[in-house]
């Protein structure tokens, strides 16, 4: 017997692309990315990106698996420098000034820029360690009670202090899935970033740790800028301001998070939400 989908499939939604519909631009960017292409050898994976990234907000980059979000994400702290045949063209700057130009060093921007992963992957350390592992690199306390003030202090922002405080010394490693994420974000807020980028950090974990994430990260945009890629829209609709909407390597609609889900503009994006692909 043949199973009748109502998905429809790309190929029959036959809708042209033309502009980044909504708003994609802000009047506060901490980071503005102008007509971003990117390149896996000779496959083009995103495709003339405009977008700001607003202060001390979180904007959520949501869209069906293989349109880009990832590698879109990784052109803001220059992640995609590590894979080999990738290549970036257009222009990204942080706070004005071009991310890409050669006099800078990746390794600094990533301490402004900071990374939390889809899978928890705390460095095989302690718990301890592993928060002040980026401080130690970066020489930005004096002595040891600077030291373990911040890492108390990241742990604390992380929301993992309570759990961990008596066991500093035991091995990240030995943590829940959950708690590793947080000790993830705490190890990411310790080397004082301005802007966070997670991909997917809540998928590996359980409702009640997501719930905590989500917590965490409505409490982190007081003193971050934070863009995080989603599958969940649930979760995209309760922790973001701004929503970008990606198919295909193209920026297909943004606006504020309420909008796009109660009422996008673009056909495609309603079709995304609405649950007809993806
Ligand atoms: N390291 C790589 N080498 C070659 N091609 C890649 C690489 N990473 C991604 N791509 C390609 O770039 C396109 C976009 O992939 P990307 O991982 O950015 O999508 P995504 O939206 O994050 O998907 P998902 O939701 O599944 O994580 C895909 O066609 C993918 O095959
Ligand atoms: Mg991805």
């Amino acid at each position: 017997m043949k199973v009748q989908s109502n998905r429809e499939t790309e190929d029959s939604l036959n809708i042209e692309y033309t502009d980044t519909v909504g708003q994609p631009l802000c009047d506060d960017p901490k980071i503005s990315t102008r007509n971003v292409d990117v390149f896996y050898a000779d496959n083009q994976a995103i495709h003339d990106v405009s977008l700001d990234i607003g202060a001390h907000q979180v904007i959520a980059l949501i869209g069906p698996s293989g349109c880009g979000k990832s590698t879109y994400l990784r052109t803001l702290n220059r992640m995609n420098d590590t894979i080999d045949i990738c290549r970036v063209k257009g222009q990204i700057l942080l706070d004005g000034h071009d991310i890409y130009q050669k006099k800078q060093d990746p390794v600094l921007l990533r301490a402004r820029v900071g990374m939390v992963f889809q899978k928890p992957n705390p460095f095989p350390k302690s718990i301890y360690d592993n928060v002040a592992y980026g401080p130690r690199i970066h020489g930005l306390t004096r002595n040891k009670a600077e030291l373990d003030d911040l890492v108390e202090d990241s742990l604390i922002k992380a929301g993992l202090f309570q759990e961990v405080k008596d066991r500093l010394h035991a091995p990240g490693t030995g943590l829940s899935g959950g708690q590793q994420q947080r000790l993830c974000i705490a190890r990411t807020i310790a080397v004082q970033p301005e802007v966070i980028l997670m991909d997917e950090p809540a998928s590996a974990l359980d409702p009640i740790a997501t719930a905590k994430i989500e917590e965490l990260i409505n409490e982190l945009k007081e003193n971050f800028t934070i863009v995080i890629v989603t599958h969940s829209m649930q979760q995209a609709a309760r922790v973001s301001q701004r929503t970008a909407y990606f198919h295909m390597g193209r920026l297909i609609e943004v606006g504020e998070t309420d909008q796009i889900f109660t009422n996008p503009s673009h056909e495609l994006t309603e079709k995304y939400i609405t649950g007809r692909f993806g």
